[in-house]
C-alpha cells in the first residue's frame, strides 16, 4: 500500500537519482569523450539512446494510459476478454526487430573498428590485480594506478590480470576491457589534450574493488619523454639522514613486497652497498608496486589519494578543480596509510592481498616519509 509518506520517500529517491546525473564535477562521465576512441563510441551511444529513449518513453505513456484508463471501477462490468491482436503484435516485433538490425549495423562496424590494433609508439603492459593497477613501459619504467600517456596518439595497452577478473576502463578515453588472468587482451586508449582522466576497475574483484581507480595522466608529447625518460632510471639516493634512515627501513621492512630499481643500504660508516632482492623475504601480497619514482606519482594506493594537495598555506583558487595550486605532499594521508593500511583502505594481508600493518613506530613513519617522498 503507497502511504502518502511513501510517495514522498519514492518521489524523494527519485528525484535524488534524477539530480546526480547533473553533477558538475564528474570525471568518469561516459558522455564527455576526450579522445577518438571514446568519440566514436559517444557518436554511437548518442543516436541509440535517444531512439531508445523515445521507444521508452511511448511504452511507458501507453502503460501509464491503459492502466488508468481501463483501470476497475466500481460497477463497472467485466469487460470482453479477447485474445490478443495479431496485426498489433507482428507490427510491433517487427518494428523493434527493424530497429535492432538498422542499430547491429553501425555497432558491430565500430565493434570492429575499436577491435583494431594501430601501430603505437608506446605499448604498456597493464596488470591488473587485487586492489592495484601496474602499467610497464618498453623501456623498462613501471608505475603504479596511474598510467602516464602522450597526447595526440594511440597508446596500446596489452591487459591481464595476477589474480582474479578486473575490467579495465577510462571512460573518457575508450571504453572498458577485462583483465583476465592467463589472457593478454589488446586495447588502446588515446587523450586529444593533456589532462587527467579518472577510470575504475569495472568488474567486482573483492573487497578493495571499489579503490581500485587508475588515473591516466596524458601530458603534451616534449613533457611525456621527459617523463619517460626519467621512469626508466634508478632511484635517487637519498642526501639527508632522516631519508637515508627511511631507506634503511624500507630495505628491512618493505622489500618483502615492494620493488625499488637501484636500491641501496648505507652502513653507520657511510659505505653504500647495493641492496639484494634474495627472494627469502616472505612476500606478503602476491605483488606490491614498483615504488622506484614514487614521489613522481600524482596518487597512491589504488589512486584513492593524492600524493600532492593544496597548500593549506595559500589561497585557495577553485576555477581549475583538477589542478592544484601550490602542491606540497599529502603527508598526512601518507603517514596515515603507513601507519594502517587496512585502517584506511579494506585489505586482506593474510590471505596474500593488499598492504599489511606493520606496526611501525611514528620515527620509522616520519623516515619513511622522508625517503619516499624524495623518490622523484
Ligand atoms: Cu579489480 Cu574490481
Amino acid at each position: 500500500m503507497m502511504t502518502p509518506r511513501r510517495w514522498r520517500t519514492a518521489a524523494l529517491a527519485g528525484l535524488g537519482t534524477v539530480l546526480a546525473g547533473c553533477a558538475s564535477n564528474a570525471p568518469q562521465d561516459t558522455w564527455a569523450p576526450e579522445g577518438p576512441n571514446a568519440q566514436d563510441i559517444d557518436n554511437l551511444q548518442r543516436p541509440v539512446f535517444y531512439i531508445a529513449g523515445v521507444v521508452g518513453l511511448l511504452v511507458f505513456a501507453a502503460v501509464v494510459y491503459s492502466v488508468l484508463k481501463f483501470r476497475d471501477r466500481p460497477g463497472r462490468a467485466m469487460p470482453h476478454q479477447s485474445h490478443g491482436n495479431k496485426v498489433i503484435e507482428i507490427g510491433l516485433a517487427s518494428v523493434s526487430a527493424l530497429i535492432l538490425a538498422v542499430l547491429a549495423v553501425p555497432t558491430t562496424a565500430l565493434v570492429l573498428d575499436l577491435a583494431e590494433k594501430p601501430d603505437c609508439n608506446y605499448t604498456v603492459q597493464v596488470v591488473g590485480q587485487q586492489w592495484w593497477w601496474e602499467f610497464s613501459y618498453d623501456n623498462g619504467a613501471v608505475t603504479a594506478n596511474e598510467i602516464v600517456i602522450p597526447t595526440g596518439e594511440p597508446v596500446c595497452l596489452r591487459i591481464t590480470s595476477r589474480d582474479v577478473i578486473h575490467s579495465f576502463w577510462i571512460p573518457k578515453l575508450n571504453g572498458k576491457k577485462d583483465a583476465v588472468p592467463g589472457r593478454i587482451h589488446d586495447w588502446k586508449i588515446e587523450a586529444d589534450k593533456p589532462g587527467d582522466y579518472w577510470g575504475q576497475c569495472a568488474e567486482f574483484c573483492g573487497l578493495s574493488h571499489a579503490n581500485m581507480r587508475i588515473r591516466a595522466r596524458a601530458l603534451a608529447p616534449a613533457d611525456f619523454e621527459a617523463w619517460y625518460a626519467n621512469e626508466a632510471s634508478d632511484a635517487l639516493q637519498p642526501t639527508d639522514a632522516l631519508a637515508l634512515q627511511g631507506q634503511t627501513i624500507f630495505s628491512q621492512q618493505c622489500t618483502g613486497c615492494h620493488f625499488i630499481d637501484g636500491l641501496t643500504t648505507t652502513d653507520a660508516e657511510g659505505t653504500v652497498t647495493p641492496f639484494e632482492y634474495t627472494g627469502e623475504n616472505p612476500l606478503v601480497a602476491g605483488a606490491a608496486p614498483n615504488l622506484t619514482h614514487f614521489a613522481a606519482r600524482s596518487v597512491f594506493a589504488g589512486a584513492t589519494w593524492e600524493t600532492y594537495i593544496d597548500d593549506p598555506a595559500t589561497p585557495e583558487d577553485d576555477s581549475d578543480p583538477y589542478t592544484d595550486d601550490d602542491p606540497v605532499l599529502n603527508r598526512t594521508q601518507l603517514e596515515a596509510w603507513l601507519r594502517d593500511p587496512p585502517g584506511e583502505l579494506p585489505q586482506a594481508p593474510n590471505e596474500g592481498r593488499g598492504m599489511p600493518n606493520l606496526n611501525l613506530s611514528e620515527e620509522q613513519i616520519d623516515a619513511l616519509v622522508a625517503y619516499l617522498s624524495g623518490l622523484k
